[in-house]
């Protein structure tokens, strides 16, 4: 399938069997004793009577098996774990067997017989399990013959509680070392005997905990009969501490989400956040945050002497907009775990800096604004100038940071802890070898970070315009980038972007032009043209496919520009986005490496001869909304992408739709070499604000969303004059005829799938006419479209597009 040829074929059948694959599986009956399951076997697992929870074996990436409860349903996206066994060490491999016995319980033995996990010690002597069932709440009980149970995983719980579930005192959830890693991370949501629950750092191999970083101060010293008693997620979605006097401090609240249509969850991340989340029914949408503690910034919570902040020695931490903890290395550090963000940051250089003979020649300092670390200081110099403290910090040899703030300079040893930005009274300077300014080279073979889970399907496609004739490519690439340029003086600052400093390094690994010359075979296969260069397929030393972005020569003169730009882009991490794994800038030539994926672009598939199903056109409309709202409201520099079409949204190889050239809008932004074009009146994908002097929002997205929307639900071009001519030809002016005269059949024509799901179709129609909106304010934005798109806001009933003015 990951064969470019004979595509389209591979896509219809992949399209007959995937998606609803049915599973006879043992259902809606108890386990009995003697019962078992084996690692590796089709339905190694048993199911809940709603089959909404499974449990049993589920295969890792390494090729071993987890024991574990998930959704069963929610199989579009990465699996969703609520409950594990053996996270420990990841280590059930294929062939282990887990038996449910009557004194023991549960045993799980490895093939050679060794016994990896077991309830056994925590089946009271002498009672005796009759049977099991995986209940509809995500419980998995042993229960005794008059149905009373000796285990159930609600009372184990690992990072997950679910509705329903209760944590006495002394119970915990201890977060995940990382997304895939289910071994014991550094953080803990414990219940205490003296009636507070708090969240902590741990440390790992003592679990010693440091200072919490939450308390829900439900001691009552004053009255004891008043304390905390236990931690309740309570059915209709309230985290709360129960107190002696049936009085409820609330943790985490849900609002009103439905109960009936959404699955829900609270989770302690393995980045130390913890989230009360909910997922609707509906398996093509995603996980939605509604709450999270700490809800100011994490980064500034953890702030004790001891343990390494969230993010690991050594790092920055930054908060982002939905609560979450982002981490990266300052210049001249790198990740520990070129895979793991989370692991701290290590040195390129050596750093005993009092053995050095000439400090000044092998050392200087990187100034890093707005950034502090807080702890590890050995000095505190006041008052001071900060030129002075520079000084300090480098001519000694003890010195590895400075801080300097309000005239006091703070002198610091290394490890750093608990380092974060954002702070704007802050200068920090860090003590670099001069060696590690260009970079240590990664040694072969390994790649930067990435959410483990990609890492296999390290395939496919990155291209722009595929497919589309090239006379309306010209058209659009002119009136695309003679925009940006009109727009660019006024503008500078509001497209996505604004400058900063370039003293932070993301982990994208930089290629020599010789390392692509050759990925690319001399770049030879060409994917694509888009609006900026061409896109090569290549092939790494370490046999990644990836896709080559040759940029045109417009980025000469900006190094600086460049780089900063290609970093934001770099820490642009999201499963509905293309990943960039590198790039290269040497000489005059400017390159961008993306993940190859497999399944070439949406226009493609939107086009092509097949047409595809509905239910995969439903995923791919939620997955492109999602990487949208990511891209304006969640990643930690809002990026318009100014240019969203069906030819820069790829799939993957599950056909999840990953946008693509993020961040280049501003890249083009640095071309002055292009002619204003007259492009006045032209339609396509672009938003008339972008013909006017209007000032340049989100909302331009909103309205290509709005025209690739209809497109997906028509399976057509929005420009396509063979269509029946007239009014037909333009799909965004005919589709809303077929809306306000109520024809909504005439758009899908004979398409049986959506058809049947003609309110869908309703729905989706009337948020694509909200998008389109003339007036940029009256369009909604991402976040309400994707949660419309989802039928969890309603939908009113959309104005004409054209009725607020009249242009044209
Ligand atoms: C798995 O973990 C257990 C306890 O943590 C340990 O005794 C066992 O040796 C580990 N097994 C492997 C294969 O690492
Ligand atoms: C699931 O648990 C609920 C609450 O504990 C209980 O009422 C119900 O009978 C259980 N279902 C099964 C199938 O055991
Ligand atoms: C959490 O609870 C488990 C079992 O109750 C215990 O083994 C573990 O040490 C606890 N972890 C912490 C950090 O308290
Ligand atoms: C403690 O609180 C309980 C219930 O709120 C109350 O009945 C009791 O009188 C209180 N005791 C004292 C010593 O205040
Ligand atoms: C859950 O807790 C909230 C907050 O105390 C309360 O309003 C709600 O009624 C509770 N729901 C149930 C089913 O107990
Ligand atoms: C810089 O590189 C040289 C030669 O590789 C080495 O001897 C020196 O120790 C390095 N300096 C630092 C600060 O790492
Ligand atoms: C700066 O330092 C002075 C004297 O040490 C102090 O009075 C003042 O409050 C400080 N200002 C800030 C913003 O911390």
């Amino acid at each position: 399938m990951h064969n470019l040829l004979g595509k389209d074929q591979l896509v219809c059948s992949f399209l007959v069997v995937l998606p609803f694959s049915t599973v006879v599986a043992q259902n809606n009956a108890n386990i009995d004793v003697g019962l078992s399951l084996t690692a590796g076997d089709n339905d190694a697992r048993w199911l809940s009577p709603s089959e909404d929870f499974a449990f049993g074996f589920h295969q890792l990436e390494n090729g071993n098996f987890l024991l574990a409860i998930w959704y069963y349903k929610l199989t579009n996206q990465q699996t969703t774990f609520v409950w594990y066994a053996n996270g420990e060490n990841n280590s059930a491999p294929r062939g282990s067997k887990l038996e449910l016995y009557s004194d023991r319980g549960l045993v799980l033995k490895d093939p050679r017989g060794t016994q990896l996990w077991s309830t056994s010690g925590e089946i009271a002597a002498g009672s005796s399990v009759f049977y099991a069932v995986m209940n509809d709440t995500g419980n998995f009980q042993l229960l005794d013959e008059n149905s009373n149970p000796l285990w159930q995983s609600f009372e184990h719980p690992m990072d997950t509680l679910l509705p329903g579930q209760i944590m006495e005192i002394d119970g915990n959830l201890t977060s995940r070392k990382g997304e895939n890693d289910f071994s014991s991370g550094r953080f803990v949501l414990r219940m205490l005997p003296d009636g507070n629950a708090v969240l902590n750092t741990i440390n790992l191999p003592s679990k010693n905990s440091y200072d919490a970083y939450y308390i829900s101060g439900t001691n009552d010293d004053a009255n004891q009969s008043n304390r905390g008693l236990r931690v309740v997620y309570n059915t209709s979605g309230d985290l709360y501490v129960l107190r002696g006097n049936r009085e409820r401090e609330i943790i985490l609240s849900e609002g009103s989400i439905s109960t009936s249509d959404n699955y829900r969850r609270v989770t302690l991340n393995f980045d130390g956040v913890l989230t009360l989340s909910y997922h609707s029914k509906e398996p093509s949408s995603s996980w939605d945050t509604i709450a999270y503690i700490p809800d100011d910034n994490i980064c500034e919570k953890i702030s004790g002497e001891k343990g390494t902040g969230p993010c690991g020695y050594n790092s920055i931490c930054s908060i982002q907009s939905n609560g979450r903890p982002s981490c990266k290395c300052p210049k001249g550090y790198s990740f520990f775990d070129p895979t793991d963000a989370f692991s701290g940051c290590k040195p390129d250089f050596l750093t005993n800096y009092c053995a050095s003979d000439s400090p000044f020649e092998e050392y200087s300092l990187e100034r890093i604004p707005n950034t502090d670390w807080p702890t590890s200081d050995y000095e505190l110099i006041t008052p001071y100038d900060q030129q002075s403290c520079q000084n300090s910090c480098l001519h000694e040899c003890l010195c590895g940071a400075a801080i300097f703030r309000n005239n006091s300079c703070w002198k610091k040893k290394l490890p750093l802890s608990n380092g974060r930005d954002g702070l704007s009274e802050f200068m920090a300077f860090l003590k670099v070898g001069r060696n590690s300014s260009s970079k240590i080279p990664r040694p072969p073979g390994t790649t930067p970070p990435r959410d483990a889970k990609d890492q296999d399907n390290l395939v496919i496609v990155l291209s722009s315009l595929f497919g589309t004739s090239a006379f309306a490519n010209l058209i659009l690439v002119a009136a695309i980038c003679s925009i940006l340029f009109f727009n660019y003086k006024k503008n500078k600052k509001l497209l996505g972007i604004s400058p900063r400093e370039t003293c932070v390094e993301s982990n994208l690994r930089q290629f020599t032009y010789k390392e692509l010359t050759e990925a690319t075979n001399g770049f030879k296969e060409e994917l694509g043209r888009g609006s900026c260069g061409i896109v090569y397929k290549g092939e790494t030393e370490s046999s990644v496919l990836v896709a080559v972005k040759k940029l045109d020569k417009v980025f000469q003169d900006s190094h600086k520009e460049f780089k900063v730009e290609v970093n934001v882009i770099g820490q642009t991490h999201h499963k509905n986005l293309v990943r960039l794994i590198g790039y290269c800038e040497e000489n005059q030539h400017r390159l961008l490496v993306y993940e190859f994926l497999s399944n070439g672009t949406l226009a493609r598939f939107l086009f092509g001869d097949c047409k595809p199903s509905w239910t995969q056109r439903i995923q791919i409309a939620h997955g492109i909304a999602r990487g949208l709202v990511y891209l304006h409201e969640e990643c930690s520099t809002q990026i318009i992408h100014c240019d969203i079409k069906p030819q820069n949204i790829l799939l993957d190889e599950y056909y999840n739709a990953r946008i693509s050239d993020f961040g280049l809008a501003k890249l083009l932004l640095l071309d002055q070499s292009h002619t204003k074009t007259n492009v006045r009146g032209t339609k396509g994908y672009v938003a008339p604000d972008w013909f006017r002097s209007a000032k340049v929002s989100v909302k331009v997205d909103v309205y290509s969303f709005g025209v690739i929307l209809l497109e997906i639900i028509c399976c057509r071009r929005n420009v396509d004059m063979e269509i029946g001519g007239g009014v037909r030809g333009i799909l965004t002016d005919w589709a809303y005829d077929c809306y306000a005269d109520g024809k909504l059949d005439a758009l899908i024509e004979d398409d049986m799938e959506a058809m049947n799901d003609i309110k869908r179709v309703e729905r989706f129609v009337k948020v694509a006419i909200w998008c389109l909106q003339e007036d940029p304010n009256i369009r909604p934005t991402m976040k309400k479209v994707m949660l419309m798109l989802e039928g969890i806001v309603q939908v009113s009933v959309p104005p004409s597009p054209c009725s607020f003015t009249s242009v044209n």
